[in-house]
């Protein structure tokens, strides 16, 4: 089967993510018994502090099954080496060869670069040079690099170039965990399985567009990585971006790798360099959450008590084609805001009301489309129905639709994409073209911000809904950030 390599496996997305996703997928029997982990870090861990490890992390969900913990636990195993300079891939190989000897892994082997972003350049540059890396198909040798892939568009184009040279394209999977969520296979069956959205989903008929990426959760222990990357290099340049070509493709000939991305990378290509003008940028000062106070952004581990780094984002985009031309899509990202959510909203045009001139419309919204891609997944639909009794009202009420009503979520996005790329399926990953179009959109913006340090940071308190600001980029144009649920007590007050 294969051998599974996490470089960077002490940290904390091994730790929270892909050994508990590993485990699960073994013990659900989706991956073969001749499959090994492998896990390098500097650390000089030997390999029962990375079982013990694995072991915690797994347990963080629920107590695994200890027969199951045993036999799978046997599986790994730990190399101690700086993968950034050239000696690494002396001890990785002798690690690795030991491991598929003994696992008789039939030499397959999959990398997980999971190390800061700044260990990529040096690590693929002596992995290429060692031999480890391999252009065969059999045995195959395939690479996962997490994000944030590249920290500009430069940077991004170097690390594709060193990937391209070493495995080739074929072989790289750039995991975006939300690529591996249900809402995104959700979302294709609603537009193209449908016949009544396509047809409307369109500049004739939709005002604009909203896409909502909202934390409750701060920095959560990852101030010094978050000081460097910020809101628009951690979640908007890859999820966000995602999501929206996702909701703004043409559909493909075939949905296949090819079809599927060749559609998102012709949106991604669409869309201008976003505007300063266009653009907000916040940070959290301390406040209150859950009843409990917590504290500011610069308060926190690892930042800097003046950092200008971003925890927020708003920005306008435009996608200039002819499906979109005109239709603004607004996204807003932020840590420490109200509530967790991600919510698409599709905001459709006034209907012509002159022939209600004399009722009372102060209730009523145009039609609204929102999916909700957080815990109670689903779907809501707002529409005008005239409030009963004397009185010539109409509110706008919902058509509720929550994804539980048809079964339960099938496997959590780690799971899902650690499996495909086990599999060689890469149509849930990015393209090399996609993720430099995604820096191309932000890059002039993020240069912007950082020759113009904010002066007013901290400027929105923990646990509200984010600056000011923000709303006035939607106010402007007479428009306002929605939130969910639409209007919940409609329908019972209808
Ligand atoms: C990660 C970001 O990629 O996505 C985190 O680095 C963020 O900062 C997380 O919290 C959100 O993912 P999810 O699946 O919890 O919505």
């Amino acid at each position: 089967m294969a051998t599974f390599v996490i470089v960077g496996a002490t940290g904390d997305l091994a730790h929270r993510m892909l050994l508990p996703a590993l485990f699960r997928l073994w013990s659900d029997g989706a991956i073969s018994r001749d499959f090994a982990v492998l896990g390098v870090s500097r650390r000089p861990w030997s390999d029962d502090d990375l079982r013990r490890f694995a072991r915690d992390g797994v347990a963080r969900t629920a107590e695994p099954d200890a027969q199951a913990w045993a036999e799978f636990a046997q599986r790994l195993h730990f190399v101690s080496c700086d993968s950034t300079t050239p000696d690494a891939c002396a001890s990785l190989a002798e690690a690795l060869r030991d491991v598929e000897e003994r696992h008789r892994t039939g030499g397959n082997r999959l990398f997980y670069l999971a190390s800061p972003p700044s260990t990529y350049e040096p690590f693929l540059k002596a992995l290429s040079h060692s031999g480890l890396l391999r252009r065969r198909t059999e045995p195959w040798t395939r690479l996962i690099v997490e994000k944030p892939f590249g920290s500009d568009e430069a940077s991004a184009r170097r690390v594709n170039a060193l990937l391209e040279d070493a495995v080739g394209e074929d072989r790289v999977f750039r995991i975006d965990h939300y690529l591996g969520k249900e809402t995104v296979q959700n979302m294709l069956v609603f537009r193209f399985a449908n016949t009544v959205f396509e047809p409307i989903w369109n500049r004739q008929y939709v005002d604009h567009v909203q896409i909502t990426f909202i934390e409750d959760v701060g920095v959560a222990g990852r101030g010094r990585f978050y000081e460097e990357s910020g809101v628009v290099r951690d979640v908007v340049q890859n999820h966000m971006f995602q999501l929206l070509a996702v909701i703004a493709m043409e559909p493909p000939a075939v949905f296949d790798a090819e079809g599927f991305r060749n559609e998102k990378a012709k949106v991604l290509r669409a869309i201008p360099p976003v505007r300063q003008e266009d653009a907000v940028r916040g940070q959290y000062r301390s406040g209150r959450l859950g009843g409990e106070r917590v504290p500011g952004y610069r308060e926190e581990d690892g930042v800097d008590a003046r950092s200008t780094t971003p925890t927020y984002a708003a920005m306008r985009l435009e996608i200039e084609n002819w499906r979109w031309a005109g239709v603004p899509f607004y996204l807003r990202a932020g840590k420490r805001l109200a509530r967790k959510d991600t919510e698409i909203v599709i905001d459709f045009r006034q209907p012509p009301l002159a022939l209600f001139k004399d009722w009372d419309v102060t209730e009523m919204d145009p039609n609204v489309l929102i999916l909700r891609t957080t815990e109670d997944e689903g779907i809501s639909l707002q529409f005008a129905a005239r409030v009963p009794g004397r009185r010539r009202m109409m509110r706008s009420v919902p058509l509720d639709f929550s994804y539980t009503e048809v079964g339960q979520a099938e496997r959590p996005a780690y799971e899902h994409l650690l499996l495909d790329a086990l599999r060689g399926a890469q149509t849930f990953f990015a393209r090399h073209d996609e993720v430099e179009l995604q820096w191309a959109i932000v890059d002039p913006l993020l240069r912007y911000w950082a020759e113009h340090p904010p002066s007013d940071f901290p400027n929105y308190d923990a646990g509200s809904m984010g600056p000011a600001a923000a709303d006035e980029l939607l106010e402007r144009a007479g428009r306002h950030w929605r939130t969910s649920p639409v209007n919940p007590e409609a329908s019972a007050r209808v």
